[in-house]
């Protein structure tokens, strides 16, 4: 079935961690999509909440500004404004919340709230179009690691989760252990690409069986215990901290796989879809790649860059909606949590 959307372009607005993003869309093409990385988080090695706030304040006019010069597109040309609502940190989330709401009211626009992780499954569609439910949906990044099951778009089953750090909380804490710098994920990446994943058996935590659930804290600590044990990572050499990277990422590549696959077999479904800022990661991707193709499942992966926080999903999401039928009302609010929000059965 074709997918339905506004006779005209959507604005989307994406504000929920620490970056500022803006996207016109005409149906799944993006005429723009701008995204402004916050910087000022570097020197603490992780997201500094009242600091992403305050750039966001700073920086969601001129990029709003940007992404419709960018498009050729003006406010009188628009069918509706979509914003992220939930999940992400809350005072982020209502600076592109309100500034959304206003430009829409101001403007006589149709306004819709997006949820950040029904985006992220989306935005396969930004690559491929074509990709249809029943699908399973492996969503993993900086705050959130689900496998969901999509029986159409818009009605989700979240059937496991992390029980303790994201996929990428993981990368990115590793990485502070070893001393690459924060965000953590495309350094690891990177240095594995010269390691040896098979170096380290570091654990890999199963749970219970048939538990499509996630535990990561276990394998950062048996981490952080063989770098103290060899002195710090100070005094590992190049070639063993690019063991460490890669057999780390082993570790976290496989039980992702395994459990999404279990999933796709579990839901009999086709399709299996990769998305958020970890499924940037060559080995990941390579992998279910690999898998998927073994078994005659097809696998859908958004572009590198509609993995990580961007607009383009948030205004494709919210421009399904919108073709729907459906509006927010002006007094919905911004949502901290995934299970306060309304995604999934
Ligand atoms: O989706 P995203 O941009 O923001 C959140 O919604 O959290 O995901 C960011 C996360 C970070 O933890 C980052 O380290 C991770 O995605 N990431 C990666 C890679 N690129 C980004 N993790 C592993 N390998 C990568 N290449
Ligand atoms: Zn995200």
């Amino acid at each position: 079935m074709p997918l339905r959307f506004p006779d005209g372009p959507v604005l989307g607005i994406e504000t929920s961690c620490d970056d500022t993003a803006a996207a016109v869309l005409v149906g799944t093409r993006v005429l723009s999509s701008v995204v402004s990385s916050q910087t000022e988080h570097l020197p603490y090695d992780g997201v500094v909440p009242e600091l992403a706030s305050r750039a966001h304040a700073r920086l969601i006019a001129p990029v709003v500004r940007r992404a419709l010069e960018e498009a050729g597109v003006g406010w009188e040309d628009l069918r509706g404004v979509a914003a992220t609502h939930a999940p992400g940190l809350i005072g982020s989330l209502l600076v592109g919340l309100g500034f959304a709401k206003a430009a829409a009211a101001a403007r006589g626009l149709p306004f819709i709230g997006v949820n950040h992780l029904e985006a992220h499954l989306l935005s396969v569609l930004l690559t491929d179009p074509e990709v249809r439910p029943p699908l399973i949906g492996l969503l993993a990044s900086g705050g959130h690691t689900e496998i969901v099951e999509a029986r159409e778009w818009h009605r989700y089953r979240i059937l496991g989760s992390t029980r303790d750090d994201a996929a990428g909380e993981a990368f990115d804490k590793t990485a502070i252990l070893l001393g690459l710098g924060f965000p953590g994920g495309p350094a690891i990446d990177r240095l594995a690409q010269k390691g040896n994943p098979d170096a380290i058996p570091f654990p890999r935590a199963r749970l219970e069986p048939g538990s499509l659930d996630f535990s990561f804290s276990g394998l950062k600590t048996a981490v952080r215990n063989l770098v103290a044990a060899e002195g710090g990572a100070g005094a590992l050499s190049p070639e063993r901290l690019a063991d460490v990277a890669a057999s780390f990422q082993e570790a976290v590549v496989e039980v992702l796989a395994a459990k999404t696959l279990a999933a796709a077999e579990k839901a009999r479904v086709g399709t299996v879809v990769l998305a958020g800022g970890v499924a940037a990661n060559r080995a990941l991707r390579l992998r279910l790649e690999t898998a998927c193709r073994e078994r005659g499942l097809t696998l859908a992966v958004p572009e590198i860059r509609y993995c990580g926080d961007n607009a383009a999903m948030v205004a494709l999401a919210g421009a399904l909606r919108l073709a729907r039928g459906e509006r927010s009302p002006w007094t919905l609010s911004a949502v901290p949590t995934l299970s306060q929000s309304s995604f999934g059965d």
